[in-house]
């Protein structure tokens, strides 16, 4: 597919690398706050009958979806042939269900906007959950940064090496990561007070972690609780070292308490850019493109 990369407000590097990856022309966006905090954005040239790649990230969360939204509408005005959207973060969709009586379902009122604004393909990264996916009518490319964050730590030749998840949920990474380090892998058991946000982490089943390097691998690191729990128990499970490595950072100092904790290293991907983005998503939305 022949197209334009528009560099969304919050993806403007990762959009320059894949329209260099791909060849792409690249148009960037001019965006502005003004002094009230509301968003201003255009479009550098005319982008007149393309096919039309966005990418734009959902962090931070409402000042992006707002850009994003603003940049959709405008992108209609030059009759495009195509939409494909490239949202690597996928904001709220941790609310992808009713947890408590009469809350909103945030990620499908995202759903419900995207696909009214005629956008035909959305490639995405490491959902919190697929059933995100059930809220749209058109192609979601749900993929997973998994593969190139464990061939980051395999480049590290980690010694003796084990895949902890600090979630249940997330046995999926764990196989993928593990087989590539050819290592085993466990899970922990995370709880979550819906109402105080309070979060409790115990070991499921046994594992025994004496000595090893262990990597700590999670979809998303926001509050960083979750982490440091794992951390915790790795440490007291007698870790040798410890490395903790996630898809989507959400920008904090938090990283830093993680490696006074003892951690090694704490790596993400540039799903969200940050300056522990060391792990680039370029080379697999570009591969997701040049077949769309
Ligand atoms: C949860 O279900 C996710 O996989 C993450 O473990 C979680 O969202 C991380 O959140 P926090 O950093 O706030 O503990």
């Amino acid at each position: 597919m022949e197209g334009v990369i528009v560099g969304g407000t919050s993806s403007q590097k990762l959009a320059r690398s894949i329209a260099k990856l791909l060849r792409f022309k690249f148009v960037d966006v001019e965006y502005k706050k003004f002094p009230d905090g509301e968003s201003y954005v255009r479009l550098e040239k005319s982008i007149f009958r393309k096919n039309v790649v966005l990418v734009q990230t959902l962090y931070p969360q409402n000042d992006s979806l707002v850009e994003l939204f603003f940049l959709l509408d405008l992108i209609n005005e030059f009759q495009p042939k195509n939409i494909c959207l490239v949202m690597p973060y996928f904001a709220y969709a941790r609310q992808h269900k009713r947890y408590r009586k009469w809350e909103a379902i945030s990620s499908k009122t995202i759903a419900k906007l995207i696909e009214n604004f005629g956008v035909k393909e959305i490639i995405t990264f490491d959902l919190h959950d697929k059933s995100v996916i059930d809220f749209f009518n058109i192609e979601v490319v749900h993929l997973t940064a998994s593969e190139l964050i464990a061939k980051y730590f395999l480049k590290m030749r980690l010694k003796n090496p084990f895949v902890l998840i600090p979630d249940q949920e997330r046995e999926e990474m764990a196989k993928v990561a593990s087989k590539i380090l050819n290592c085993d892998y466990s899970f922990l058991k995370k709880y979550r007070s819906r109402v105080t946000g309070e979060i409790k982490t115990k070991i499921w089943k046994d594992f025994d972690i004496k000595g090893k390097d262990v990597l700590i691998l999670d979809d998303i690191i926001s509050t960083g609780k979750t982490m440091l729990n794992a951390i915790k128990i790795a440490k007291e499970k007698g870790a040798k070292n410890i490395f903790v490595a996630c898809v989507h950072y959400i920008p904090s100092e938090v990283y830093k308490k993680m490696l006074s904790e003892g951690t090694k290293l704490v790596v993400a991907t540039n799903t969200i850019p940050s300056s522990i983005s060391k792990v680039n998503i370029t080379p697999l939305i570009s591969n997701k493109l040049k077949i769309i």
